[in-house]
């Protein structure tokens, strides 16, 4: 059954959860369509995980576009977000083109990397009937070193700054506050503050859904990830022994073996083959 924003919204008002996960490519989007995923997000955290970037801000909008139809093509029912790369956001006029893009290419949604001074951006884009998911917290796109990423709104003022923006977001049109690092009252305010679901990514347990990066829960990227992702396979040490196994059984020559040839038509070998 396809997912849709109200699906969404009814989950919420139910008070059931969502899952959220990221997707860059058309096998993990099969995957995360078996696996029962709700909603798939195509991030520029592919800058850091496929590209090797240090930050997000080198991903090419083209090249979001062209993953967001593959990701599109694994997972044609779950709630697809596309997210408007750094480039993207150096006018609201480009913001807009980019967001017109993302729903050519299949997207149910796009995410925005918000200040308050991109409150007429969603607005405008909002009410060209695209939806809007306003992220606000810790802002990947402004980071430019790897020590920058920052848990963010960590007292009074900044949990009511959090909450302000918030409301501004979606009194503009945005359909839904994703909340990345952020401590779990400010999580919790924004969820009672607003009437759309609230995605976190590392913002507590009342949030309506949840995101994390996959390759990080999946345990397939190098390094420690962030105190919030739940760290759930072994996909990259189950690949180093696949490539290891391989690598050996050529060097044992145990591999290509008689199963993996093609026999000839008719069993006569060509003259001089050995
Ligand atoms: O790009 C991304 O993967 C994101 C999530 C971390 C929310 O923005």
């Amino acid at each position: 059954m396809r997912i849709t924003l109200s699906t969404l919204q009814s989950m919420r008002e139910r008070g059931e959860k969502f899952a959220m996960l990221t997707a860059y490519d058309y096998p993990t989007a099969r995957i995360a369509a078996a696996a029962g995923v709700h909603s798939l997000l195509v991030g520029d955290s592919m800058g850091n995980v496929v590209l090797g970037h240090t930050t997000t801000r080198e991903v090419p909008l083209e090249f979001m576009l062209v993953l967001s139809e593959a990701v599109r093509r694994g997972a044609p029912e779950v709630f697809l977000v596309g997210d408007v790369p750094f480039e993207a956001m150096r006018s609201a006029k480009a913001t807009q083109a980019a967001a017109r893009r993302f729903v050519a290419s299949g997207c149910d949604a796009v995410k925005i990397e918000c200040a308050q001074s991109d409150v007429d951006t969603v607005r405008a884009i909002a009410a060209e009937g695209v939806v809007v998911i306003a992220h606000l917290g810790l802002r990947p796109q402004q980071v430019v070193s790897p020590d920058g990423y920052r848990a963010q709104a960590r007292d009074a003022a900044g949990i009511a700054a959090l909450v302000a923006d918030a409301r501004a977001m979606a009194e503009a049109g945005a359909k839904m506050i994703l909340l990345e690092a952020v401590p779990d009252e400010a999580g919790a305010a924004v969820v009672a503050a607003v009437g759309v679901p609230v995605v976190g990514c590392g913002a507590g347990p009342a949030c309506d859904g949840f995101v994390v990066v996959t390759p990080d829960m999946l345990g397939w990227s190098e390094g420690r990830p962030p105190r919030f992702v739940p760290v759930l396979a072994d996909v990259r040490g189950e690949a180093v022994r696949g490539m290891r196994a391989y690598v050996e059984a050529i060097a044992k020559r145990e591999y290509p073996g008689p199963q993996h040839s093609y026999a000839l038509r008719g069993g006569d070998a060509p003259k001089g083959s050995p």
